[in-house]
């Protein structure tokens, strides 16, 4: 298969010792750093902001993939841009104006994503798929890791892919939520790019090997 990327969820990490597990990912076959911002607003959990992505992104080598669970991201955009993420991705369900804020983003140099919730249709990023860099559905209810993964992920995967066709868009497609060697190659097979795994890594025994495993898999 094509390029398929690996994004570990540092939220699976332990926080005691953030600059080993950050540099677990830096040594492994890993592509993205995936850092999930979450306010206890849009999602009922508060994970870690900027303070420590800045921690992060000091030892971080890879592309930070970062993933705001929160209301009104606009007011961070900047922010965020300055801290070095690469990619920023936005909820469609926390954004007014989703098309003028993907433009805030790709105006500050980074690739703009849009995730959507396990109820929220496809068929509503029709008007901004072009636009938009990178979708990441969830297969969870955001805000937390280690939940099981939502079969109806694979439909909606297949849906999407087949609108970045029709549109001729060169949008990436995230999967994120319950990923493990299970899923991942039916995953990829309905049309994934990039896949988010946090519990499935960091709780194994050897994470680094775990993520050469997933790089298997999907070769
Ligand atoms: C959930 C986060 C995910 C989470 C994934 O709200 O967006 O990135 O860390 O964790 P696992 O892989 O354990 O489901
Ligand atoms: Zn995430």
């Amino acid at each position: 298969t094509h390029n398929i990327k690996i994004a570990p969820s540092l939220l699976a990490a332990d926080f005691g010792n953030l600059q080993r597990d950050v540099e677990m990912v830096n040594n492994s076959e890993a592509d993205w750093h995936h850092i999930d911002i979450m306010d206890g607003v849009f999602v009922p959990n508060i994970s870690y902001g900027m303070p420590v992505l800045k921690a992060i992104q000091k030892h971080a080598t890879k592309p930070l993939d970062v993933h705001l669970m929160i209301v009104d991201p606009d007011r961070y955009i900047k922010t965020f841009a300055d801290l070095g993420a690469s990619v920023l991705t936005v909820h469609y369900e926390a954004c007014n104006h989703l098309h003028r804020t993907i433009q805030a983003i790709k105006a500050e140099g980074m690739m703009a994503g849009v995730a959507i919730n396990p109820h929220t249709n496809i068929s509503l990023l029709e008007d901004t798929i072009k636009d938009i860099d990178l979708v990441c559905i969830m297969s969870v209810n955001p805000g937390f890791g280690g939940q099981s993964f939502i079969e109806n992920t694979y439909e909606k995967t297949r849906t999407l892919k087949a609108m970045i066709h029709g549109k001729r868009a060169k949008t990436l497609i995230e999967i994120d939520g319950g990923v493990t060697s299970k899923n991942a190659k039916a995953l990829i097979n309905a049309g994934a790019d990039v896949l988010v795994a946090g519990s499935f890594i960091f709780k194994s025994d050897n994470p680094t090997q775990t993520i050469h495993e997933l790089k298997e898999i999907l070769s």
